[in-house]
């Protein structure tokens, strides 16, 4: 019988034998997946993880900061780096959705490979993949339909590293994830996260991206997400963020015209992110929210509620 804490005894027994004294690298995204997968490792082989926390400036408000300290309190081996110039730049005047993944996950991987190169004689690389990322990786790139999406977090690093991969999740479903990170006393604001992408905001701005851009959505993010806490809704919504769309709409304001952006809200209910529906969540708290993002977000005058499942919508609007 499958249980989690036979599943972390046995994981961390087998991580132990194959990766004896060697020193392994692991990039960690603030998300459950990769922050079980350190734990487990840490558990295993302690200080011969290094840990690498990379600032793409595309997290949430204030995030970067918060998940740095928290990992440093559960006594991981952890290195922020805040390479946030580095990914707009590489964005600037890019608005197709595939084209910023890539524009993304290349720079991630000359960061990654620049810190990586700095820990001596590291033999590893471990990942926090999981199952739903291997099958829904194969399915996208095998087939004819070419990328769907490319998810840059799946496909790993160049061959120019040489690092074994370690993957010690990768048999495992999100909510499997989470029990085998409850029975290791993972923190619960760490563990009950909703699952965010890899290019974080940047497929959430629909089009190109600017500082500014981010910064509205960020606000409008953290109002959004700081009201699903406050009325207890976080933990019945698999994922929730704000998208921000390339229109703006006319508006009013004392006896002003405005024209101004316009955002989307967007909560789903899944098991995996294969398939989604959208949450009902209560039209009192879409009220709320609504007015108190227009009137503290300059430049957003019109919020509306994504009411599309997946499929055929997804879940990110890119
Ligand atoms: P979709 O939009 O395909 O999303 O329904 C399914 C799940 O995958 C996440 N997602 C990504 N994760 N890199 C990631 O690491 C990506 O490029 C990416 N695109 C989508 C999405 O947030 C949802 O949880």
């Amino acid at each position: 019988d499958w249980t989690p804490q036979s599943f972390v005894e046995e994981t961390v027994e087998a991580l132990q034998k194959k990766l004896g004294n060697d020193r392994v690298v692991l990039g960690l995204s603030g998300g459950v997946d990769s922050s079980v997968a350190a734990m487990l490792l840490h558990k295993a082989i302690g200080k011969n993880l290094y840990c690498i926390f990379v600032n793409n400036g595309l997290l949430r408000k204030n995030e970067f900061q918060d998940v740095l300290d928290q990992y440093k309190d559960m006594g991981l081996n952890v290195k922020g780096v805040d390479a946030s110039a580095r990914f707009l730049d590489a964005l600037a005047g890019l608005s197709d959705p595939e084209e910023k993944r890539k524009a993304i996950g290349r720079v991630f991987i000359e960061v990654f490979d620049d810190e990586a190169h700095e820990i001596s004689d590291v033999k590893w690389l471990a990942q926090g993949t999981i199952y739903p990322d291997v099958i829904e990786s194969v399915s996208v790139s095998g087939g004819p339909s070419a990328t769907i999406k490319s998810h840059h977090n799946v496909g790993g690093l160049p061959d120019f590293m040489k690092l074994k991969i370690v993957e010690p999740l990768k048999a495992l479903f999100k909510d499997e994830v989470r029990r085998v990170g409850a029975s290791m006393d993972m923190d619960k604001n760490l563990l009950g996260r909703h699952p965010f992408p890899g290019p974080g905001l940047a497929i959430r701005i629909l089009g190109d991206i600017t500082a500014e851009k981010v910064r509205i959505l960020q606000e409008v993010d953290a109002v959004f997400i700081g009201n699903l806490k406050k009325w207890n809704l976080y933990d019945n919504v698999w994922q929730a963020g704000a998208i921000l769309l390339p229109v703006n709409s006319v508006g009013v304001m004392g006896d002003e015209r405005t024209y101004e952006k316009c955002v989307a809200l967007r909560a789903v209910e899944s098991t995996d992110g294969m398939t989604a529906d959208w949450v009902n969540l209560p039209y009192e708290f879409l009220q709320k929210t609504s007015n108190e993002i227009i009137n503290k977000v300059k430049g957003v005058n019109r919020v509306v509620y994504d009411i599309s499942s997946k499929p055929p919508a997804t879940i990110e609007w890119e």
